[in-house]
């Protein structure tokens, strides 16, 4: 196995007990706000705090972000460990049982090992780059369908980032009619793992962080997705604005989207 998927996986499994540890008391849980419809709870940092410990007893001068965090900088910034310790924040905090743990490793800005890890079910999505991806010890396939119909798409409402409401509006009422249906499920990182583990066969969203797209992201990829923007480009990682799904899906997803986007979805 890479080694250092070795260690995301171990950092991973560490954080998942710390949240199903705190899971099973939620009524202690302290909740407090970072801005508009944005919550963080004492969980979060200490399951990030729990990640940046593993990662640092092998790799002390790599370089770590973190959702809670921020940057924690080491002497070699050729390697980043892009975290979010607890992805769907909203549903654990309201015992709603699916949210995950999400580690990404870059090297020179590619990400080379990617771990989403569902503490609930057990779960663990991984992917080594030019490895393909698994499930567990399983590997996982995107699904192969060439038109929306029959499909089932993911998504996520743009809830923090109201301004681009009426465009996903829009983008919505042209999607649903075209599908079998939609889902909203609440967490972007188990989004995009459901989507190369064929369980979903689309997915897009506005508005997300590297950490909450990073895992997810190589993960698609190395089961045979594509991943774009919202006009089919690259720049998803910067803007935070993603659609993945099997290359064909994709490609029909964005042609639905391209002439109802505003300024800001343009990248
Ligand atoms: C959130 C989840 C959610 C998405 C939000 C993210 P968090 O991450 O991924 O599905 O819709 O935009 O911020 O804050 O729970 O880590
Ligand atoms: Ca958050
Ligand atoms: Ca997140
Ligand atoms: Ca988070």
């Amino acid at each position: 196995m890479h080694p250092m998927l070795t260690i995301a996986t171990r950092a991973a499994r560490a954080a998942g007990q710390t949240i199903m540890r705190a899971y099973t008391e939620l009524d202690r849980i302290e909740v407090s706000s970072k801005g508009i419809n944005d919550f963080v709870t004492s969980v979060d940092k200490e399951a990030e705090a729990t990640i940046i410990y593993q990662i640092r007893k092998s790799y002390p001068d790599h370089t770590i972000v973190g959702e809670e965090e921020g940057e924690n900088r080491g002497e070699n910034k050729d390697y980043v460990w892009i975290v979010d310790p607890l992805d769907g924040t909203n549903n654990f905090v309201r015992g709603i049982p699916h949210f995950a743990v999400s580690i990404a490793v870059q090297y020179k800005g590619k990400i080379e090992v990617a771990v989403v890890y569902d503490p609930v079910r057990e779960e663990l999505f991984s992917a080594v780059r030019g490895k393909g991806a698994k499930l567990n010890d399983f590997r996982m396939r995107v699904t192969n369908v060439n038109e929306l119909t029959n499909t089932i798409i993911g998504t996520g409402f743009p809830f923090k980032a109201r301004q681009h409401t009426e465009s996903y509006m829009n983008i919505l009422g042209e999607v649903f009619p075209q599908c079998a249906d939609l889902r909203r499920a609440g967490s972007a990182a188990l989004d995009l793992a459901y989507v190369a583990a064929g369980r979903l066969d689309g997915y897009f969203e506005i508005g997300l962080k590297p950490w909450d797209i990073a895992a997810g992201d190589l993960i698609c990829r190395e089961a045979g997705g594509t991943v774009t923007d919202f006009t089919g480009g690259h720049n998803y990682m910067a803007s935070g604005n993603i659609v993945a799904g099997s290359p064909k899906v994709t490609t029909q997803l964005v042609k639905i989207m391209r002439p109802l986007l505003n300024e800001g979805l343009k990248r």
